[in-house]
């Protein structure tokens, strides 16, 4: 190849927030991950609602009269259980996946919420391997009596272990009652209660802003607010209300991912952190119509203009006065300094155009109204250059949106191939966010295609002003999305081959584009498809359902429907088939039982077919 660099020219700027990160509590990123909590279900909220397999003790071992009792000695109105220990008795945390990590010589805060009928009550903490061998010196409390009272200690891990267990016991006769019992790492991410290796990667990529709390998390279930009126229901859609205050107040909920998420890491931590690491925050808000699989839109007035309240308190709660109601919660949180929000995406993904654009627009113009220098974005929907892609960016178009949302998870040779996809993009019409991109598959050649990819971001970098790979965290023992940026279990992480990539350009991102072009070389063809196919194919689709691979010349290679016998519409994760295809044939190599498959061979060969997958309802 001949590269010319024309020196002479001047190609548009880059932004400093031309690359960001995209953090959403997804595959047990938040809590056992970023959230440097070490104890699981400590507030005993865990319930059947969140996962089936889930119970008031998942996480704990107890002995002697345990209980968990949701009655009105609770805490609180939000942290509902507690533990109710009747005579001496005990309860043991194992942590997060291999159990509690210690290191020794650190010191570990721990706290618990306590109440008992018998004042006097002793209460010991203790740190042990699983063998019940000492990990540190144990510390004791006296519960003074019934009503309820934070009380906290610090222990000094004695050795280091990834499997450790934190107990607490009482010989007490009568009855105790504990809540929000906690384990905090005493060294987290400058102070800020985040996980010290995990936040470290992230800030080594020096990203421009930080995209929170997801993704499907935001705008998916009931949008109704935490309260006694709606039955306190489990799978709300992400408010961030429900996530600021003192945490023995926030509650938990059902997260879209299938299991229990805490609060602790809430729209305070999340400011916080884009903060600490010089990035921009840009929290998203649910625009009360549903994606990812659901297909709902709210017709309740009161509820819309209830939740773009929420979202002008937000900028208030970020940007407001020490003095201002909601610039007064974040001053009692310990920063009265306001956090300098600038930007603000409503929604993600949503499935039904004309609904989610109308709330968009309602959400612009009060956010407009009273902070015309926040950046409002919107999306394009879930089907990348599909036909809800194509009606909302024509509504963005002619509603002079600011900036769109584009998310989109390919092949290699997808973004091979896709390098231009911007040069044509209307350099008078709404700006790109590209919130959510990744080359499925986790290898080398992935993250190479990802680079290239890039070159074609920062190329039309006047059109693309950000973008985020997606998702950012994955914890190794509890996975609903590959591949992922960073992997991490309890006491170790690492970044996969497009991390590294990502840091490379993060980390030198340059002031203007400089033109270039190639000239020579020979056309590289495209390579075998070897892996999953499902992901791209629900990112194009209305409804991840009835695949169908076809080659060129019109053979069907294979169906599927994705048949999980849910009658929800759309096709969980784990049905995702994976298909190689290798001359001659083509294969599902992990079918599930409940899929079909009814075509598998093709006369095809490595180099001459051009597979297209395509998914419709
Ligand atoms: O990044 C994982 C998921 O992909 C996000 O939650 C969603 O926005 C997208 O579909």
């Amino acid at each position: 190849y001949t590269i010319t660099v024309d020196s002479g020219a001047t190609g548009p700027a880059i932004s400093d927030e031309m690359y960001g990160v995209f953090f959403e509590d997804i595959n047990y990123a938040a809590d056992g991950g970023l959230y440097a909590e070490l104890v699981r279900n400590r507030s005993f909220e865990f319930q059947s609602a969140d996962n089936q397999s889930y119970t008031g003790l998942t996480g704990w071992a107890a002995t002697g009269t345990a209980a968990t009792v949701d009655d009105d000695a609770r805490l609180n109105e939000r942290n509902r259980t507690y533990l109710r220990l009747t005579g001496p008795g005990s309860i043991t945390n194992a942590g997060y996946n291999s159990g509690i990590a210690l290191e020794k010589g650190e010191r570990y805060d721990f706290s618990v919420w306590a109440r008992s009928d018998t004042a006097g009550t002793p209460l010991t903490i203790t740190l042990a391997t699983t063998g019940g061998a000492a990990l540190a010196t144990p510390i004791k409390i006296n519960v003074k009596g019934d009503t309820w009272v934070r009380y906290a200690g610090s222990l000094r891990a004695t050795a280091t272990s990834d499997s450790g267990r934190l107990s607490v016991s009482t010989t007490g006769a009568g009855t105790t009652r504990l809540d929000m019992v906690s384990l905090f790492p005493r060294d987290t991410y400058k102070g800020h209660g985040l996980r010290r290796d995990l936040a470290e990667k992230v800030a080594a990529l020096r990203p421009g802003f930080v995209r929170f709390p997801g993704g499907c998390l935001v705008n998916t279930g009931s949008h109704y607010a935490y309260d006694a009126a709606s039955n306190f229901p489990r799978a709300r859609s992400y408010q961030w209300k429900d996530t600021v205050g003192p945490v023995e107040t926030r509650g938990t909920n059902a997260n879209f991912w299938g299991y229990n998420q805490s609060y602790g890491l809430g729209y305070f931590e999340y400011f916080q952190f884009s903060e600490d690491i010089g990035a921009a925050p840009l929290p998203v808000v649910p625009a009360l119509v549903t994606g990812c699989g659901q297909n709902r839109a709210t017709d309740d007035p009161a509820l819309l203009r209830r939740h773009i309240q929420d979202t002008l308190d937000l900028i208030e709660f970020a940007n407001g006065p020490a003095t201002s109601t909601w610039g007064r919660v974040r001053a009692q949180m310990g920063h009265p300094k306001p956090f300098g929000l600038t930007m603000v995406a409503v929604g993600n993904e949503e499935n039904l155009p004309e609904e989610y654009f109308a709330n968009f627009l309602q959400f612009r113009d009060a956010i407009k109204a009273k902070h015309p220098g926040v950046t409002v974005i919107s999306n394009s929907g879930p089907d990348d250059m599909g036909v809800t892609f194509d009606n909302l960016w024509a509504k963005n178009r002619a509603a002079g949106t600011e900036m769109v949302d584009e998310h989109y998870y390919n092949s290699p040779n997808w973004f091979l191939q896709n390098n231009e996809r911007y040069d044509s993009y209307d350099r008078n019409g709404p700006k790109v966010f590209l919130g959510e991109y990744a080359s499925q598959d986790a290898k080398f050649f992935n993250s190479l295609s990802e680079a290239a990819y890039m070159t074609g971001l920062e190329r039309n970098a006047d059109v693309v002003r950000m973008a985020s790979y997606a998702p950012l965290l994955a914890n190794i023992d509890n996975v609903q999305w590959r591949p992922d940026l960073i992997w991490f279990d309890n006491d170790e992480s690492w970044g996969s081959t497009s991390y590294q990539m990502q840091k490379l350009f993060m980390t030198n991102v340059g002031d203007r584009v400089v033109p270039s072009s190639v000239s020579g070389g020979r056309v590289v063809q495209p390579q075998p498809v070897t892996g999953r196919v499902g992901l791209s194919t629900w990112r194009t689709a209305a409804r991840y359902d009835d695949l169908k691979v076809t080659a060129p010349d019109g053979t069907v290679l294979l169906e599927d429907n994705f048949d999980d016998g849910n009658a929800d519409g759309w096709s969980p994760i784990e049905n995702r088939g994976t298909w190689t295809v290798a001359d001659g044939a083509y294969a599902q190599t992990d079918a599930t039982a409940e899929n079909t498959m009814v075509a598998a061979a093709a006369n095809i060969t490595a180099t001459d077919y051009d597979i297209s997958v395509k998914a419709t309802k």
